[in-house]
């Protein structure tokens, strides 16, 4: 089964619009065919308008949370109808940030997919365990949970469309990665529960992203695994040159 790699970027809380601009202008033209690696860049709302303008024909743009309804007095939130409306193509859903500071539940990361699979907007859902789960071997039950919740309700179909990144929560911002057979071993059991509560067909299309202290040193050796489809990166998403070079690593793995 070949599956399309996806290197996404998530800025976090960080960039200018002229950072923002700068970072747009060096990278749009020089990642790879959008034909053979999809590459997103997920920034803060109010760049988004900026970041669309320039994309360039491979480079797409996406939102760091939705909220799941059409539309309401829900200050400080985003709407799907309004990404949609700026041609935003990809949101990340449930990220631990978003768990943990803002109070995000299983049930709410489920609401949000179904509702940017309404607008037409492609969710990145994250899932991963904490430090204290992994040492009490809970990792595969937090993924049970987090992923079976996130996906109910959902079509064949739509499970299919969707990226999962498996972002264990000690590995995001400390530099310390999980080792590449961890990391494929937890995308792996990812892609058996989807065969388990969907199909094997299903398990066989989504795409699974690993995420956590990603970087230009340790990209190529993660990317090499047979679960892991692409990665969810932040600090070093920042650099523009960092963020060439990985989808760059991306591409090779196609052309092997
Ligand atoms: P990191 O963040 O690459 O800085 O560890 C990853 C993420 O939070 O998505």
């Amino acid at each position: 089964m070949n599956r399309k790699p996806i290197i996404a970027g998530n800025w976090k809380m960080f960039k200018t619009r002229d950072e923002a601009l700068y970072f747009i202008l060096k990278v749009s033209n020089n990642v790879p065919a959008i034909k053979d690696v999809e590459t997103v860049v997920c920034a803060q709302a109010p760049l988004m308008r900026c970041l669309v303008k320039r994309q360039g024909e491979n480079l797409r743009i996406g939102a760091q949370n939705m909220h799941y309804a059409d539309e309401g007095a829900f200050t400080g939130e985003i709407s799907g109808a309004l990404l949609q409306s700026y041609n935003v193509d990809y949101v990340i859903l449930g990220h631990s940030e978003r768990r943990k500071y803002f109070h995000e539940t299983d049930e709410d990361v489920n609401l949000k997919l179904k509702a940017a699979l309404k607008y037409e907007i492609k969710p990145i859902v994250c899932v991963g365990e904490n430090l204290e789960e992994r040492q009490s071997n809970l990792t595969f039950n937090v993924l049970d949970r987090q992923v079976k919740k996130a996906i109910e309700g959902l079509s064949e179909k739509e499970v299919k469309s969707i990226v999962i990144a498996y972002e264990p929560i000690w590995a995001i911002g400390t530099g310390k990665t999980a080792t590449a057979q961890m990391a494929d071993e937890a995308c792996g059991y990812i892609r058996g529960l989807v065969k388990q509560v969907v199909s094997l067909e299903a398990s066989q299309a989504i795409r699974i992203q690993y995420g956590g202290s990603v970087n230009p040193k340790n990209i190529d050796e993660l990317l090499s695994m047979p679960h892991i489809d692409g990665a969810l990166i932040g600090g070093a998403s920042l650099d523009p040159d960092h963020f060439i070079y990985m989808t760059k690593a991306a591409l090779a793995r196609v052309q092997k």
